[in-house]
């Protein structure tokens, strides 16, 4: 639980006022890290840092297709500056068509000579027309062409148990079938690999409203029915799992509910070991602050605004535990991984843009915000194994944003790519001795941090400062062995509602970071709003 404590009359009148470029900044804190270099932890998996990318609003069309007659350039109508960006991201997975549009979803007006696809209308996101133009063959294109997995959720809320299974058929079958010759007549002879399957998205809200009983009845026939079939994954029968056999994620609940993880987790319990019927289960929450979902300023609030989104970002490790502590219940071995798969801050739309493509602006707050979730999810790496921020391109905390030709980074972006040497690393535990933030209501510690030993044996540490105003010193040691120096990147700007424009692209971008133990233990200065991620030599 996080305190609450009594604020002095000065500096309520400070939080009071609105975003300035002058909080007044404070001397440093001291502080000790201790990293136990000789102790690890669970394999933090790459698929925490997947993406999520719903066709909503410019999400898709403008934001990763433009079409094969544009002028940006593009190759097969997937614009190249996206794909370019994103492949430093290393994006391990893409969770597509929805959200809700994928129980809307019915992945056959997707398919076949772009002219003769139907028009629909996307009826969950404003109702805009819908050319169907992006379907199952341009998003695996997209996948591989950013060297990406495919996580493809299928439609529970309105189509049916057959429609899914020639879905996956269409995809994934070696053999000769009619819908392994109709893919090949559309431009794809060899079977696809799909890693993740989604059953149903929110099927207790947009993609129901089932109940959990009611839910679990119809997954239960998906998964059975719904098989992957590309011999590369698949065994040849049920029974047989296969060598990469895909990994079904099932609706779990939402922020604090608990009646489909309970329900959900009972049947996964029930289920013969040889016959389970999922593998991860999915949990969505959003951070908002004072003010709420939608209604909180992208680009100007003030500390007190601010402190009330670190709180409420801290949130996420309160919510984890308490459904980790459920699906330990029935699950203790860990088997089931829980799964993130929407995250992300959710704020004021971008003006101009309709309300419903939930287009936002992403500053330096948010790219705390985003390190201290994957900082949490890293803690949680026994059970936590999946997350999907929301979403990738131009909605909600997406990593770029697009106008036509033009295209920006977010400073999201950069913490994604900052941490890529986490992906699949061995969690080291640390201990922080730090003072605290405090401001408003939040109090929490000023720095967060996680350490992980790379595949290649690196050691590497990333630590944030979330106190807006006031720089940390740290001492870094590490149990058995002297620290000698790091080498990293480190990312802040001058406000802490900076901003990436397609004018000023540059405004939040990562710069070279280094400190040497000169003759005695490592300090490093992180100044105030700052993320800093480093390579330690030992
Ligand atoms: O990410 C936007 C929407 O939020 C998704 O479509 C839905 O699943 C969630 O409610």
């Amino acid at each position: 639980m996080l305190a609450r404590f009594a604020i002095p009359a000065l500096l309520i009148v400070a939080l009071a006022c609105p975003t300035s470029p002058t909080w007044a900044q404070s001397s440093a804190a001291g502080a000790t890290l201790t990293v136990h270099a000789d102790q690890s932890g669970p394999v933090i998996s790459r698929d925490l840092f997947g993406q999520f990318a719903e066709q909503l609003g410019q999400g898709i069309y403008g934001g990763v297709w433009v079409g094969k007659d544009s002028k940006i350039p593009n190759v097969r109508g997937i614009r190249s500056d996206v794909v370019q960006a994103l492949r430093a991201l290393k994006v391990p997975n893409v969770r597509w068509p929805g959200g809700c549009f994928a129980d809307k979803y019915h992945w056959r007006d997707g398919i076949g000579p772009a002219e003769k696809r139907p028009t629909t209308y996307n009826i969950n996101w404003g109702a805009p027309l819908e050319s169907n133009a992006f379907g199952t063959h341009e998003y695996l294109d997209f996948i591989e062409q950013i060297g990406s997995e495919a996580n493809i959720t299928v439609n529970v809320g309105s189509g049916t148990v057959q429609e899914a299974a020639d879905w996956l058929e269409y995809l994934t079958t070696d053999q000769p079938t009619t819908l392994a010759r109709e893919r090949a007549a559309n431009g794809h002879p060899a079977p696809y690999r799909v890693k993740f399957l989604g059953i149903g998205n929110e099927s207790y809200g947009c993609g129901g409203p089932m109940g959990p009983e009611a839910y679990v009845e119809r997954m239960r026939i998906f998964s059975a029915m719904v098989r992957n079939l590309n011999p590369a994954q698949s065994g040849p029968s049920r029974f047989a799992p296969g060598p990469d056999p895909m990994r079904r994620i099932v609706v779990g609940p939402a922020d604090t509910e608990i009646d489909y993880t309970e329900a959900v987790m009972k049947a996964w319990q029930a289920g013969s070991a040889r016959s389970r019927s999922f593998e991860a289960l999915s949990f969505h929450h959003y951070t908002s602050g004072p003010l709420g979902m939608m209604r909180d300023s992208a680009t100007s609030f003030s500390e007190k605004d601010y402190a009330a989104f670190v709180k409420n970002t801290y949130v996420m490790d309160e919510l984890i535990s308490t459904q980790s502590a459920i699906m330990d219940r029935y699950d203790p071995q860990k088997k089931v991984a829980l799964s993130i798969d929407e995250w992300g801050v959710w704020l004021q739309g971008m003006p101009g843009v309709p309300p419903l493509f939930l287009k936002q602006q992403n500053s330096l707050r948010d790219a705390i915000m985003a390190a201290i979730n994957l900082n949490i999810f890293a803690r949680h790496a026994d059970r936590v194994r999946m997350a999907n921020i929301a979403q990738m391109v131009n909605v909600l905390q997406s990593m770029i944003l697009t106008d036509n030709e033009k295209m920006l980074l977010t400073p999201t972006y950069h913490v994604f790519r900052m941490y890529v040497p986490f992906q699949d690393a061995t969690f080291i535990p640390i201990d922080l001795a730090v003072d605290r933030y405090s401001a408003a209501d939040t109090q929490v510690p000023q720095v967060d941090g996680i350490a992980a030993r790379a595949r290649d044996g690196k050691l590497w540490l990333s630590l944030t400062n979330l106190d807006p105003t006031r720089p940390a010193d740290v001492t870094v040691a590490a149990t058995g062995r002297p620290i000698r120096g790091a080498v990293g990147e480190l990312l802040t700007a001058d406000r802490v509602d900076a901003v990436n424009t397609f004018e000023s692209p540059g405004i939040v971008v990562p710069r070279p970071f280094s400190a040497q133990a000169a003759g005695g233990p490592l300090v490093m200065h992180l100044p105030p709003k700052s993320i800093t991620v480093l390579r330690l030599t030992e």
